[in-house]
């Protein structure tokens, strides 16, 4: 009997492999270091409903990519979202529609890779350290210590730099993904009693610590009795602040956040916020997915194409498709 693939990574590059592998008749076994699926698309729980704080929404642009989400719209799993677009630069707000086809996850963006990770076996909350070869077979280590294997290979979803610490076995792999620069993004919720009156459902900002701003019911599927609102702090910016207090990071978009949004904005009755310490590659690559054939190491994740949830499907489907030509 053949040995199981590993995938370290349950977001939506190592579930697009996942998925590949698992059609073509192959055993896998995913592992993630958090309690869910969905990495940078995953969802939170907050006292004011579910928040999707990383990804907001994605575009389809590759022929691929456009079928599958045709297929995740027929099962329910994504919806279309038409929200009134603005666009603000030195503090002028305008209205800027467009004709871009925009998808999000219903109820929530980590619906999407729940509903892929279907039933395949994973283990939740398993940080990987080490991945090793033995003679034969590939084997992993966790930060408790206990070890997993065998494996015949071995795929790494992770972004670059968690990625990179798992390389050790392939320092030409390692160092591709060494030289990719993840930055952060610090991101906050706020909610407000009342609904605040303005039109704008999404917001791209210049000139200001945020670059992007949203009001969450404006999303399908979403409810929620409190007129909750998500922004994104530039790279910039979060770079700058990267260890500021959660408190005072708060304070600051929410400053930010009043001068952009161009009407009355009361204190919040909530306030959270995340960072993303591995938001989005500095630079687009097209390096598709990385791979060792020969060893048996395979790297895949957003940073391998174009830095977005497209580009993390895809780099999923290319290392599938690289480890399965290798296999025939
Ligand atoms: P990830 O989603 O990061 O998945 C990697 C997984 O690996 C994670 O679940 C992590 O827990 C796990 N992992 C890492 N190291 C280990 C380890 N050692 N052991 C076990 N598990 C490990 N894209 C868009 O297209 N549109 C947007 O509007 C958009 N907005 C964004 C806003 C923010 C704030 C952020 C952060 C990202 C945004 N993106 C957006 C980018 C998009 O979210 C990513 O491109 C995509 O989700 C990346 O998927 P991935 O599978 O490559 O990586
Ligand atoms: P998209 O086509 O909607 O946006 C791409 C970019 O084009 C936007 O960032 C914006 O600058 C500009 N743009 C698009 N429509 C506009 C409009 N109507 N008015 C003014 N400017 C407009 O989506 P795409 O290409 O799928 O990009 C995904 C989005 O995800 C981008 O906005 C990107 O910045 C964001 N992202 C954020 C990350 C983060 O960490 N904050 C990480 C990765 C992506």
């Amino acid at each position: 009997m053949t040995a199981p693939i590993a995938i370290i990574g349950t977001g939506i590059a190592g579930l697009s492999a996942a998925q590949a592998l698992h059609a073509a008749g192959l055993e896998i076994q995913l592992f993630d270091k958090s309690r869910g699926s969905g990495g940078r698309m995953a969802s939170k729980r907050t006292e004011v409903g579910t928040l999707d704080l990383g990804a907001q929404y994605f575009t389809a642009r590759d022929r691929r990519f456009v079928d599958v989400v045709q297929q995740w719209l027929a099962r329910g799993w994504v919806a279309e979202w038409s929200p009134n677009l603005y666009h603000s630069s030195n503090g002028q707000l305008s209205a800027s529609p467009d004709e871009q086809v925009r998808w999000v996850g219903i109820p929530r963006m980590s619906a999407i890779t729940r509903a892929l990770l279907g039933a395949l076996p994973v283990r939740f909350a398993c940080r990987i350290t080490e991945v090793f070869r033995g003679e034969t077979h590939w084997s992993l280590q966790d930060a408790d210590g206990e070890a997993y294997g065998p494996f015949s290979q071995v795929v790494i979803a992770a972004p670059a730099p968690q990625a990179t610490a798992l390389l050790a076995a392939a320092p030409k792999l390692a160092s591709a993904a060494a030289s990719v620069t993840m930055e952060p993004t610090w991101a906050v919720a706020l909610s407000f009693d009342s609904p605040l009156d303005t039109k704008v459902d999404g917001c791209f900002i210049q000139d200001s610590p945020l670059d992007w701003l949203t009001r969450a019911r404006s999303r399908p599927g979403r409810d929620g009795s409190l007129d909750t609102w998500v922004l994104h702090a530039s790279s910039r910016w979060s770079k700058q602040h990267l260890d500021m207090d959660k408190e005072a990071v708060i304070e600051t978009l929410y400053g930010a956040f009043a001068e952009v949004i161009g009407c009355a904005v009361p204190p919040p009755s909530f306030g959270l916020a995340h960072r993303w310490l591995y938001a989005r590659p500095a630079a687009a690559h097209q390096w598709g997915a990385l791979a060792d054939a020969d060893l048996g190491l395979y790297v895949c994740g957003d940073w391998c194409l174009s830095g977005r949830v497209e580009g993390a499907w895809l780099s999923g489907q290319e290392v599938a498709r690289k480890l399965l030509e290798h296999r025939q």
